[in-house]
Formats: C-alpha cells, structure tokens, sequence
C-alpha cells in the first residue's frame, strides 16, 4: 500500500472526529429535545384537564352529582366554543368513562372506562397514556378526575397527537444535517490549511535532502515548524556536516593516490630509460671495453635504484597502512642512534663526513629497526648535502615529556618555499642534483610516517649558522 501523506492522514483523522461528534450530539441534543417537548405537551394536557374538571365541577354538575341532560348539552356547547381553538381534544366522562361531552361532538356516547389512564383518574387519580391512534399517530392521554362533595362524579380527558414534535423534530434533524455538512466542510478546509502548515517545513527538509543526495553537499536545512521538525533539521545538518567532511576527505585521498600513482611511474621511468639505453647500446656490439663496463656499471647502479625505490615503497606502505601497534619496546635513543651512525659510517666516511652523537635522550618506547631507519635517512640526508669535510651531530637532549634527536648539518640549508613540502613523497628541494645524488625523495616521507607511528613529531629547519636541523620529539614513557 502506498504511505499516504500527512495530509491524508490528518484529514481521515479530523473528518471521523468532526462525524463522531457531530452524529453523538445531534443524536443527543435531539433526544432531549424530543423528552423536553413531550414533558411540556402532557403539562399542558394535565392542566387543560384540571381547568376543565374545575370549571365542569363547580358549574356544569348538578347538586345530585350526576350529569343531567341539561348539564351534558350545556358542556357540549362550551366545549364546541373551546373547538377551534384548542390544539387538544377534551372529553368529559362521567362516573362510568362514557363522554357526556366531546370537542368532537360525534363522539359523545363513546366508552372509555376501561381505559387504563380514564380508569385511573375514575378512582381519584391522575392518570396518562401514550397510545396509537386509529390513524396510526402517536397520541398522549391525560386524565383527571372530577369531583364534587368529595366524590369522583366523573373525568376530565385531555389528549393530543405528538405530531407536532414529530415535524418540530423533522425541522431540527433537518437543520442539524446541513450544520453538519457546513461543519464537515469547515473542518476540511481547516485540515488543509494545518497540514499545509505542519508539512510545509518537513517538505522544505526534504528538498535539501534531495539535493543532497544529489550531490550539493553544501546544502544546508532551515530548522523551522514545530521543536520536531526543528531537531530533524539540526540532526540533518550535523550530518550533512559530516558526510561533507568525508566526502572531502576521500576526494583528497583519491586525488593523493592518483598523484601517487604518477608519481612512483615518473620514478620507474628515469632508471628503467637508464637500462634500455645502456642495454641497446650494449647490443650493437663493437663497445670499447672501458665503456661496455661502464654501461654494465649504469645497469646495475640503476637497478639497485629500483630495488631501492620498491623497498621504500613497500615500507611506507606497511607503516601507513598497519593497522595494529608497532613492536614496541623501551629504547635508549642513544644506543639506537649509534647502531644507525655505524652501520652508514661506509657511506659517510666515503663521503667524507664525521658524523658525531652528543648528549643523552630519556627512554622512548618503540620499535628499534624502524628508529633507527629514522636516523640513518637524516644522516644520509645531511651528510649527502654537506659534503666532504663537514660535520653532522646527532644531538641527544630531553625536553619536558620529551626525548629529542636532533640531526644538524653544515650544509647549504633548506629554501624557504622547500620546507614545508620536505616530509611529502616524492620531493625534491633540487630536483635535478637530488635525482643524480639522491634517492627517489621517500626517505623523509618514510621518516615522517614512523614518528608519526611513535606519537611523535619531526620538524625541519634552517640552523642561524648555517646548514638545518631535523629535530625529532618522542613522548617520555612515564616509569
Ligand atoms: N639535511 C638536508 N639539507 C638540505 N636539504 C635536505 C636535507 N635533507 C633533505 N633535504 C631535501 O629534502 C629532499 C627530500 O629528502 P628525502 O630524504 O625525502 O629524499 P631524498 O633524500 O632526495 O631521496 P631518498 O631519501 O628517497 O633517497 C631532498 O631531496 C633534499 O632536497
Ligand atoms: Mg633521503
């Protein structure tokens, strides 16, 4: 079944209460009516019914108690007179509840006496009815007795169809179907209005909803109506706020990958051109053997850079990609830095650099292969850009919660518009003497994601007397 709108709902709602109530009042308000017109038809029954005992007892009955000839032609003839204008029937009956008289004079000599309300008032009481008359009406009967010397001579009876409240009943019913119908329309008209001004701001949400999903990220929800389509709104904007920053997020790493990507072919390219080069020319033969191992050196040297591209890729990849913690153990900065300086003293000492530890650093936690990585690559860095006669100091301090490893150099420091770029993949400050003299430009982004792996930092810097310094923090584990 297909949701139906608010709308809807609200109109089948509000039209069941507007018909319930309108019919349950109606009903009532007419019944009561009904009760109410009967009550005042038998009060004016009753008291036309006493007046004419009153009037039949004191002046149409003669001192013997009994209806004469004469007392029953001279009450027919006052009833006669009553005729047209009474809305009632009145009959006086004697003693035995035969009519001496008659506002339908045809009908004087009729029996009543065995009727139960005429055999009621015969016996001193009042007495009523409701009966149907011979021409199927509804009719209401008041009897009374009349009494002279302290004796029932006879009775008064009063009686008249309720027809009038039957049309006077008709009339309302009438008039209380087409207030109905006026309040079922007023009631519509009304709903529509209300839902029109309930729905509007769910509607108004769900256009930015829309929107969103369609890609405007940016779209943003009034928060309108009542506090629930209020709080819709806010929870709605919370998420749209969210679901931006993610979004973002993943454009910018997939702009990153794809940079990544071209990144590592452009690397590929320069060394496998490199073997291409000396290989063919290898192939054509009648190569001077001083040259021919020159080409073979090229091959190899070119080869070891892709060995060396590939290890590096794949150890960025295993830190940046890990998952679970590092193998970490407590590690005395010192001893690790020593271990790095002497496993590169081949390199540094062919490049004629004294590289030095000073100091003492407090105990980090960490992984000993991947800090020392850290070291040995700010090593080869500075001592790769100094050259051959210059120092490089692997400086030990601490600095409150923090152990410090510092790598200055005395070399030509660092451009400005370089530094902030130093830690990405793939960068170069001097493009063209880095590719020749250096690696691919991994080394600091691989040192970047291991202190980052630490809960540390590493920073670059150019040293007031010149050269730069590469100062690495790790948080102090507390004994
Ligand atoms: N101590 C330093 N003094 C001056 N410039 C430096 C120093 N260390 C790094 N750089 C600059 O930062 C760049 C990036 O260094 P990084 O270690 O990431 O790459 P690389 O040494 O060129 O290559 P790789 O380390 O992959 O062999 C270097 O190319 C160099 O230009
Ligand atoms: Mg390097």
């Amino acid at each position: 079944m297909r949701a139906s709108s608010i709308r809807t709902r609200l109109l089948a709602a509000f039209l069941v209460v507007a018909v319930v109530a309108a019919a349950g009042l109606s009903f009532y308000f007419l019944k009561e009516l009904e009760g109410f017109a009967l009550r005042k038809l038998e009060e004016r029954l009753y008291t036309q019914a006493r007046l004419l005992a009153a009037v039949t007892s004191t002046t149409y009955l003669d001192s013997s108690g009994a209806f004469s000839a004469n007392d029953a032609q001279r009450l027919q003839a006052a009833l006669d007179q009553a005729t047209p204008y009474a809305a009632s029937r009145m009959r006086v009956l004697d003693v035995e509840g035969t009519a001496v008289a008659d506002t339908t004079p045809d009908d004087v000599g009729s029996a009543y006496g065995d009727r139960p309300e005429v055999k009621r008032a015969l016996a001193g009481e009042y007495g009523a009815a409701t009966r149907v008359t011979e021409e199927g009406r509804v009719a209401l009967y008041v009897a009374v007795p009349v009494e002279n010397a302290g004796k029932v001579r006879g009775a008064a009876y009063a009686s008249s169809t309720t027809f009038s409240i039957v049309t006077l009943l008709q009339t309302y019913r009438t008039r209380l179907l087409i207030a109905i119908a006026l309040f079922v329309v007023v009631t519509l008209v009304l709903t529509e209005l209300l839902a029109r001004w309930l729905s509007r701001p769910l509607q108004s949400l769900s256009a930015t909803a829309t929107a969103f999903a369609d890609g405007d990220h940016g779209v943003r929800a009034t928060p309108s109506g009542s506090s629930e389509t209020r709080t819709l709104a806010v929870a709605f904007n919370a998420m749209g706020e969210e679901v931006g920053n993610v979004v973002t997020e993943l454009k910018e790493e997939e702009r990153r990958k794809s940079r990544f990507v071209s990144d590592v072919s452009h690397e590929l390219r320069t060394p496998l051109t490199a073997i291409r080069g000396a290989a063919e020319t290898l192939l054509d033969g009648d190569v001077p053997e001083q040259d021919a191992r020159q080409f073979l050196e090229t091959i190899i040297r070119e080869a070891d850079r892709l060995t060396r591209l590939a290890n590096d890729l794949l150890t960025l990849q295993r830190i940046e990609g890990a998952t679970g913690e590092l193998p970490l153990r407590r590690i005395k900065l010192r001893e690790t830095a020593e271990q790095a300086v002497s496993a590169l003293s081949p390199l540094t000492d062919a490049r004629g650099v004294e590289v030095t530890i000073e100091g003492e650093a407090p105990t980090v936690l960490g992984d000993t292969d991947r800090l020392q990585q850290v070291i040995a690559n700010l090593v080869d860095n500075a001592s790769r850009m100094s050259g051959a006669g210059r120092r490089v100091e692997v400086r030990l301090s601490r600095e409150g919660d923090f152990a410090v490893l510092s790598v200055l150099d005395e070399g030509p420091g660092i451009r400005a518009d370089a530094l902030p770029h130093l830690f990405e993949r793939f960068y170069r400050a001097q493009a063209s003497r880095d590719r020749s003299t250096g690696g691919a430009g991994l080394g600091l982004a691989i040192v970047s994601a291991i202190v980052r792996a630490h809960a540390g930092t590493i920073e670059a810097a150019n040293r007031p007397e010149g050269g730069s310094i590469f100062t690495m923090k790790l948080p102090v584990i507390a004994d």
